[in-house]
């Protein structure tokens, strides 16, 4: 029997439909709500509103599980590669070898970008941030690939957007790295895979042979792996969002490029090296910034903690912690900032401000730790958060192309002035 909600206003009672998901989560559908009652539904910033209903990615905040298209998040970070789930999240289902084989040669056929989107790293300042960069260069492999601009694109044509947009990514996030550094780009190599590619185009020179570093390749496909998909975040959220008005998936990618640049978002995994540094150089005094980070007027808040769905702790950060200490084991790295990091932790797990508040290390809190020891500047952490982030929002895009959803358009409760009569410049 199917369950249904009632909802009383006034002398009324409304039966609401209860929909259920396949993990036991529950909706109130509020879908008619309007047209049933004249009310509609407020919640600033989403904190309780389903946006759609998804077969993608799925995490209990309490418990502490993520999943992608059903598979555990840690058994994917220890055995599987970027690209393979890659494919799961856009696909469905795991690749087996052969189709595997065909998805990494066919990314492998577009890696190259238009030579032309050259010029546009010439304008843009040497120092100005990679997430501006990736945001408009993105956007701008519109005008280079004009069947993505079609309203309805066959299957074929749908296919062939998500992978010159997964190709020319690793291409454009190393330029902008080799840009940064006044470094000649290096071009793609198809005799590597998606991540290997993406290492020895970022470290790689032109002037000597490249010999890839296991370790690194490793790394960058655990860290990806553990960014490529979280349901309706900001970002995916807006890349739905902007898709639903039927943009193209280079125009709906730069913008969740854009909302993944916010320091509450994807470039807190910056702000938490930043915090960490300057923690190191105040003489690391712990307990003076958990103070500061507890303090109502103080706007300091502890970067890499906390988290809107996670109320337990975030199992992205547990891999990371682990993976952290061993890669820099590896690469024979000490960094004085994982000291005050994990000291951090410690010392935030016990007071009862971060208790109550269920705020416990988020994914950010290590991975900038990593990516600085794998030789990434800071500035360009949330570029590589993007990178990861992206057969997510394509998962997304897809599905919701797939669900033939109507345009996302919230409404709001008007609380401005009402009924004023216009009053000419000169009598004012
Ligand atoms: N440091 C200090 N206090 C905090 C923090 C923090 N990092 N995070 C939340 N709080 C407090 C907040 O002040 C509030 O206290 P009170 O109830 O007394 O007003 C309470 O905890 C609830 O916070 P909120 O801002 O209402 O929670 P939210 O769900 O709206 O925000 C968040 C979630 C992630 C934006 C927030 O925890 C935060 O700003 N964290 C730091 C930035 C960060 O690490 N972001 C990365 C998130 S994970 C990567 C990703 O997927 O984006």
């Amino acid at each position: 029997m199917s369950e249904n909600a009632q909802l009383i206003i006034g002398d009324k009672t409304y039966s609401l439909p209860v929909i259920e998901g396949t993990e036991g989560e529950k909706a109130i559908d509020i879908s008619k709500l309007r047209d049933l009652t004249g009310y509609v539904t407020l919640d600033v910033g989403y904190k309780n509103t389903g946006a759609t209903t998804s077969a993608i990615t799925f995490l209990d905040g309490e418990l502490g599980i993520l999943k992608y298209r059903g598979y555990p998040i840690e058994e994917l970070a220890e055995k599987s590669s970027f690209i393979e789930v890659a494919y799961l999240l856009i696909h469905g289902e795991l690749p087996n070898k052969e189709q595997l084989d065909y998805f990494q040669y066919e990314i492998s056929r577009h890696t190259l970008v238009h030579e032309d989107l050259k010029k546009f790293f010439d304008g843009f300042p040497s120092k100005s941030h990679p997430m501006g960069q990736l945001s408009s260069l993105v956007c701008s492999l519109s005008a280079y690939y004009p069947e993505s601009l079609k309203q309805v694109q066959t299957e074929e044509e749908l296919h062939l957007s998500i992978i010159k947009m997964l190709a020319k990514m690793t291409t454009l996030v190393s330029w902008i790295y080799k840009k940064s550094l006044g470094h000649p780009y290096i071009y793609p190599q198809n005799k590597y895979d998606y991540v290997s590619n993406f290492v020895y185009m970022t470290f790689g020179q032109r002037t000597e042979p490249y010999v890839l570093d296991p370790v690194i390749v490793k790394a960058m496909n655990t860290l990806l792996i553990l960014h490529a998909d979280h349901e309706q975040n900001c970002s995916t959220s807006t890349v739905r969002i902007v898709g639903s008005s039927e943009s193209n998936i280079y125009a709906s990618v730069s913008s969740g490029i854009s909302a993944l640049w916010g320091p509450l978002h994807g470039g807190a995994n910056q702000a938490v090296i930043e915090m960490l540094e300057q923690i190191k150089e105040d003489g690391g005094d712990t307990d003076k910034w958990i103070a500061k980070a507890k303090d109502k007027n103080d706007p300091f808040r502890l970067m890499g903690f906390g988290h809107r769905v996670y109320k337990n702790f975030d199992p992205r950060a547990k891999i990371i912690k682990k993976a952290c200490d061993e890669i820099l084991e590896k690469l024979g790295i000490d960094d004085e900032v994982l000291e005050i990091a994990k000291k951090l932790e410690e010392v935030a797990l016990k007071d009862p401000y971060f208790v109550e508040r269920k705020l416990y290390p988020n994914v950010d809190f290590y991975s900038g730790i990593i990516y600085r020891a794998l030789g990434f500047p800071t500035d360009m952490f949330t570029v590589l958060f993007a990178l990861g982030r992206l057969p997510g929002w394509i998962a997304q895009w897809k599905e919701m192309k797939e669900h033939k959803e109507p345009i996302g358009r919230p409404r709001q409760i008007y609380t401005g002035k009402v009924n004023r009569t216009y009053v000419e410049l000169k009598d004012r």
